[in-house]
């Protein structure tokens, strides 16, 4: 894989896991594809699915909210997910799962070259950050790995089930605004 067209390419045609069987479409990112902060998250949903975006849901629609409300501009920012394919039932990836398709995130990393990636909810953070990782201990804590900042922090969907964590996970946006704003 060299390219944008090569990683869409390859995405489209994958067969690597059982999730191609049920997909509708391949859902590889949104926004600026050279983006100082990457945001993360598990896998589409239904929406998702449908629209070939990520994050383009309930979750999405607070996740866009919570950005415009920190003033995040659009070129800020680009959005993807662990799976790139829609777990049927909107289930947890399975570790083969999320481990057949790492290398394209790995690759829409190397692309992009964020300076922060921000990983939303359990599923980016073990992936990303550390396989035992728990999210309600370590969000809000900068990582330093490889020249990335990387900030775990809430899954938007968590938000609409626990409003309590709506004040944490701005706090941990927060951050990743001071430092953008510092770059
Ligand atoms: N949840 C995710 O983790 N990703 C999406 O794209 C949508 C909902």
């Amino acid at each position: 894989m060299t390219g944008w067209e090569e990683l869409i390419k390859a995405c489209e045609k994958c067969q690597k896991c059982v999730l191609a069987k049920t997909r509708t479409n391949v859902v590889i990112g949104r926004g600026n594809i050279n983006a100082p902060v990457m945001f993360v998250g598990e896998g589409p949903g239904e929406q998702e699915d449908k629209q070939g975006l990520p994050f383009v849901g309930a979750a999405g629609k607070l996740l866009d909210l919570l950005l415009d409300a920190m003033m995040f501009k659009k070129e800020d920012y680009y959005i993807c997910n662990i799976v790139k394919c829609r777990p049927p039932g909107n289930r947890v990836p399975t570790d083969e799962e999320a481990e057949s398709c790492l290398p394209y995130l790995r690759q829409q990393v190397r692309l992009t070259r964020p300076k922060i990636i921000v990983c939303l909810g359990s599923t980016a953070a073990r992936f990303i950050i550390d396989r035992s990782a728990r999210i309600t201990n370590i969000h809000g804590q900068w990582f330093e790995r490889k020249g990335f900042s990387i900030m775990p922090t809430f899954h938007p969907a968590a938000l609409l089930r626990d409003e309590s964590k709506k004040a944490l996970m701005w706090e941990d946006v927060k951050k990743v605004k001071q430092r953008l704003n510092a770059i």
